[in-house]
């Protein structure tokens, strides 16, 4: 378990917490690969769960996590990471880490919440990333836990969408051709 002061440090971020509503890539690409039966959460969803709700409110099964002062019991749900689930999202939660244990750290967590055939997408804004973080450190440690991970850069974000068998996506199109960058990575 991190530390108090770098839980705090973590908390602090949710009030310059970037993109959110439409301009956020995760839950946009959540909302085109999860299906109604699917559970899903949002791991290190903000005080607020903003993405949780307008996801819920597309009819979708979503369970929000948090940590440290930004956990409400009325919002977040401190059992979450006792089960699995179909597809679980990060937004703009590994860039805000305060050091590279915590960081190790939150993908473990992240990656041990995915059930077998289940799907993990996270991201990289352009900023905070005070840890200096590249798109290769995400892709090597999500590596360490999946056998695929596609890469997908809009707008200078990156965004990660890891699995453990194979799933050929489009996300040109789920983004809907907005798209720089893209690239598939397979691991034996
Ligand atoms: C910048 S905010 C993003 C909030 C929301 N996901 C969004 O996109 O608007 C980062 C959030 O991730 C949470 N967080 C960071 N690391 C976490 C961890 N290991 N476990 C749970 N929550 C974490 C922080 O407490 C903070 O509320």
């Amino acid at each position: 378990m991190p530390s108090f002061a770098k839980i705090k440090s973590v908390n602090k971020t949710a009030r310059n917490s970037g993109a959110v509503g439409k301009n956020a890539i995760v839950p946009r690409i959540v909302e085109k690969l999860a299906g109604v039966k699917d559970k899903i959460l949002d791991f290190g969803s903000g005080p607020k769960a903003i993405h949780t709700q307008s996801l819920r409110a597309k009819g979708l099964n979503v369970i929000a996590h948090e940590i440290g002062e930004n956990r409400n019991l009325e919002i977040h749900d401190q059992n979450a990471l006792r089960r699995k689930y179909d597809v679980v999202f990060g937004s703009n939660v590994v860039n805000v880490q305060p050091d590279m244990e915590m960081f190790v750290w939150t993908i473990r967590k992240m990656q041990k919440a995915v059930r077998k055939a289940g799907i993990l997408i996270v991201n990289l804004p352009t900023s905070p990333n005070k840890l200096g973080i590249t798109r290769i450190r995400i892709s090597k440690e999500l590596r360490l836990y999946f056998s695929r991970v596609n890469v997908v850069c809009r707008n200078g974000t990156w965004v990660f969408v890891a699995t453990r068998g194979i799933l050929y996506l489009n996300l040109s199109s789920i983004l809907g051709g907005d798209v720089n960058y893209i690239e598939g990575f397979d691991v034996n």
